[in-house]
């Protein structure tokens, strides 16, 4: 059971973001893509997500955004996803462009102009903290913000995921606006693992994509299964962030006050997640998910694979 709910999904593809789009793109009312600087730099995420929306025959309207974070200096995580940002597979050439660099302003215009919208970051949080500063307004207007991002352990560093730790400045803004925060953690993403069964079975979902989608994903697996213990593949952090709307169900979840650090020495871009069980304590401003039916969410992705063209 899956109900279609209206998105923007702003993304720096990017493997896991790659499989958000071809998840959104089946069980969402994509409004657009916003791209932003992370995994890679703006001009490979925005590449990446041309290449994707093409892949899953999606004609939504892209529009490229923020190319550093609000603060520090960009960063990107080419020993994760590859110089490209997408690699392990050859990738055909976009077939369109971005529709405008001028992403801040389609979030603000769109938002406006439509009931029930939800921002469905998936990267840093600096397009999203951009369109709340510039258009107060939204954070009573959109319906939520599903984001990717933070948790109850690190991985850039070992309190703050990468997300939030590139930009914790624009996540404090994000956490703090009053709007519905539906927050995809590690301690969640770490149970959504790309096994080689998963991947293979998301090979055999269509006869020409599986096998390119089957490359990503063996390439996005070695930074996992090679630096970590325990680890069988890739976790599919942001399809999560999808999931969490298009199908609640596969879902536990917890209502928690979540605040950003954005001083700290060794704690800089952590989610400090209150787990206080004090009577009196900071109001929530987030429902925090906390376990995910894997083998369900791998079949919504198979089912997404294979309804691509
Ligand atoms: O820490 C995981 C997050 O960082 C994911 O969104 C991944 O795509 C990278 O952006
Ligand atoms: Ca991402």
């Amino acid at each position: 059971m899956s109900h279609r709910p209206r998105i923007i999904l702003d993304c720096d593809p990017g493997h896991d973001d790659a499989f958000a789009l071809i998840v959104a793109s089946k069980y969402t009312e994509l409004l657009g893509v916003t791209t932003v600087a992370g995994n890679a730099p703006l001009e490979l995420t925005t590449r990446n997500a041309r290449i994707i929306l093409d892949l899953c025959g999606s004609h939504a309207p892209l529009h490229s955004g923020a190319n550093r974070p609000l603060v520090q200096p960009p960063v990107f995580a080419d020993y994760v996803h590859g110089k490209s940002g997408m690699d392990g597979a050859v990738l055909p050439e976009p077939s369109r462009p971005a529709d405008s660099s001028a992403a801040i302003d389609f979030i603000i215009d769109t938002v406006r102009a439509a009931d029930d919208v939800w921002l469905v970051p998936t990267g840093p949080l600096t397009n999203i903290a951009l369109a709340l500063t510039r258009a107060p307004d939204l954070a009573s207007k959109v319906a939520g913000i599903s984001l990717m991002g933070g948790g109850r352990l690190g991985n850039r560093t070992p309190t703050a995921e990468f997300n939030i730790w590139l930009d914790p400045e624009a996540a404090a803004t994000v956490f703090s606006c009053g709007a519905p925060i539906l927050m995809a953690g590690l301690h969640l993403t770490h149970e959504f693992q790309a096994t080689p069964g998963r991947v293979s079975a998301i090979e055999a979902s269509h006869a020409t994509l599986g096998p390119l989608l089957g490359g990503l994903l063996r390439f996005f697996a070695r930074s996992y299964v090679d630096r970590h213990v325990g680890f069988e593949g890739a976790a599919m952090h942001d399809v999560c962030a999808v999931l969490a709307l298009t199908h609640p169900q596969l879902f536990t979840s917890a209502q928690r006050f979540v605040g950003i650090d954005v001083c700290g020495n060794f704690a800089r871009g952590m989610t400090v997640i209150d787990e206080r069980k004090l009577i009196h304590r900071p109001s929530v401003n987030t429902t925090v998910l906390e376990t995910i039916d894997a083998d369900a969410g791998f079949a919504r992705i198979c089912e997404a694979v294979a309804s691509c063209p």
